[in-house]
C-alpha cells in the first residue's frame, strides 16, 4: 500500500455548465464525469488511499462510486472548493500518509506523466502543480498588454507533502475561499515548483465542455480490409456458377471445396481483414469435409458475427469481379442485393464492378476468374 492518498473535489454545483444535474454526474460516452475522472487516475497512479468530497444533498454519488468498492471513501464538502478540500484533508488526519494529491473531479483526463512528474517534483519541493504557457496575447480590459511570458495556467491534480499542506490549511482563515490549493500552500510559504501541464487535461466548466470531452473519449476509427480469391472453371459440369450469392446459369461452374463463390470468399477475407481476424481458410479449412459443397454465404455470414461481437459497424464493401466469362453485367444488380442483404447494409454501399484483363493471363485465357474485395468498418478501439 503505498501511502499516497488522492481526494477528489466534486462537491460543486456545476452552475457554469448548466444541465439538470451537477456536472460531475453527468455522462461523457458511456460513463459519468466523476467516474471517468476516478477510473483515469485509478490508471495513473497508484492511491493507498481515496476521498471523493461530494455535496451533501447529493442523490448521484452512492450509485456512481458503488463499483468501486471499499477502495474509494466520501465525505461531505463545503459552500466552497477551499472548504471541500479541507473536508478531504480532515478525513486523512492521523493517517499515514507522505503525499497528497488533490484533484478535480471535473478534470477526466488526467495522465500517468502528469502525475509520475509530480511526484518527481516532491522529492525536492513541498508543493506543486501542472501549468502551461499562454499561447493567446493577454490584455487587460482597457487593452493594456499582460506579460504572458511570466504567467500560467495552472490546473490539477496539485500534489503536497502531507504535513505541510496540512500545516498551511490550518494556518489558512476558516472560511477563507483560495483559487486553488496552491493558492493556500504559497500564502504558507511552502516551496513550490511547476511541472508540465497537459491542454488535455482540460477542466469541463461551460457547456460546449461535453462536446469536447465526448470528442475524446471517442475511440471508434474506420477499418479497410482487403480479400482475393481464384477459383477454376469447370467445364465439365453445367451447375449453376455460383458468384457473389447468385447463381449464374451460363453451362459450366467453378471448381472448389464449397461452392467456390470467389466473390463471397474474397468479401468475407476483406472483412476478417479488417478485424484482423485471420482468413477464411483459417476458419473454414477446406480439409474439413463439413465445408464440402457449402454455401459461401456461411462464411460471409461468419464474419458478420464476428463484426458484431467486436461491436463494429461494417460501413461499405467494394467487389471486383475479374474475368472474360461469363458477363457479369446481367446479373450485377442481383448480386448487389445479395450482398446488402447478407450484410445487412443499405444498397447505396455495395458495390459489384466487373473488369477483364485485356485477355492476358490466365482469366484473359479463360481458364478461371479471380475476385477482390475491400470492406470498411467502424470500430471501437
Ligand atoms: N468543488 C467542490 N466544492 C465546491 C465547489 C467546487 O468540491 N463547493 C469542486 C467541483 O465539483 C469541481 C472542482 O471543485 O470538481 C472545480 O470547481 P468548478 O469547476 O468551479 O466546479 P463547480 O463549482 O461545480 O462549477 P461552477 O463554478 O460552474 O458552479
Ligand atoms: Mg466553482
Amino acid at each position: 500500500m503505498t501511502r499516497d492518498a488522492l481526494i477528489l473535489v466534486a462537491a460543486g454545483k456545476g452552475m457554469r455548465a448548466g444541465g439538470d444535474i451537477p456536472k460531475q454526474y453527468r455522462r461523457i460516452g458511456s460513463q459519468p464525469l466523476l467516474v471517468r475522472t476516478l477510473q483515469n487516475a485509478l490508471k495513473a497512479h497508484n492511491f493507498g488511499t481515496i476521498i471523493v468530497v461530494i455535496s451533501a444533498d447529493d442523490d448521484f454519488a452512492e450509485g456512481c462510486l458503488a463499483p468501486f468498492g471499499d477502495e474509494v471513501r466520501t465525505t461531505i464538502g463545503g459552500a466552497t472548493r477551499t472548504d471541500s478540500v479541507r473536508a478531504g484533508l480532515n478525513v486523512l488526519q492521523g493517517e499515514r500518509i507522505d503525499h497528497v494529491y488533490i484533484h478535480d473531479a471535473a478534470r477526466p483526463f488526467l495522465t500517468q506523466t502528469l502525475l509520475q512528474d509530480l511526484s518527481n517534483a516532491l522529492e525536492t519541493h513541498q508543493a506543486t502543480a501542472p501549468a502551461l504557457p499562454i499561447a493567446d496575447a493577454l490584455k487587460t480590459l482597457e487593452g493594456d498588454s499582460v506579460d504572458r511570458d511570466a504567467l500560467r495556467r495552472v490546473q490539477t491534480p496539485q500534489a503536497f507533502r502531507y504535513a505541510d499542506i496540512l500545516s498551511a490549511f490550518d494556518a489558512a482563515k476558516p472560511g477563507e475561499s483560495h483559487a486553488d490549493d496552491i493558492a493556500v500552500a504559497r500564502a504558507a510559504g511552502l516551496s513550490l515548483s511547476f511541472t508540465s501541464g497537459d491542454p488535455d487535461n482540460f477542466k469541463v466548466t461551460y457547456p460546449e465542455d461535453f462536446a469536447k470531452a465526448e470528442r475524446m473519449v471517442d475511440q471508434t476509427y474506420t477499418a479497410t480490409g482487403s480479400g482475393f480469391d481464384v477459383h477454376q472453371f469447370d467445364f465439365e459440369s453445367n451447375d449453376p456458377l455460383w458468384l457473389c450469392g447468385v447463381p449464374i446459369n451460363c453451362g459450366y461452374t467453378l471448381k472448389g471445396h464449397s461452392d467456390a463463390d470467389a466473390g463471397l470468399h474474397a468479401l468475407t477475407d476483406a472483412i476478417l481483414g479488417a478485424l484482423c481476424f485471420g482468413d477464411i481458410g483459417d476458419h473454414f479449412p477446406p480439409s474439413d469435409p463439413q465445408w464440402k459443397g457449402a454455401s459461401s454465404d456461411k462464411f460471409l455470414l461468419f464474419a458478420m458475427d464476428k463484426v458484431k461481437e467486436r461491436k463494429g459497424l461494417l460501413q461499405h464493401v467494394d467487389v471486383t469481379l475479374i474475368c472474360e466469362q461469363p458477363k457479369i453485367k446481367p446479373h450485377r444488380e442481383a448480386m448487389r442485393e445479395k450482398i446488402a442483404e447478407l450484410c445487412g447494409l443499405p444498397l447505396s454501399r455495395v458495390s459489384v464492378k466487373a473488369t477483364t484483363t485485356e485477355k492476358l493471363g490466365f482469366t484473359g485465357r479463360g481458364e478461371g476468374l479471380a475476385a477482390q474485395a475491400v470492406a470498411t468498418v467502424r470500430l471501437g478501439s
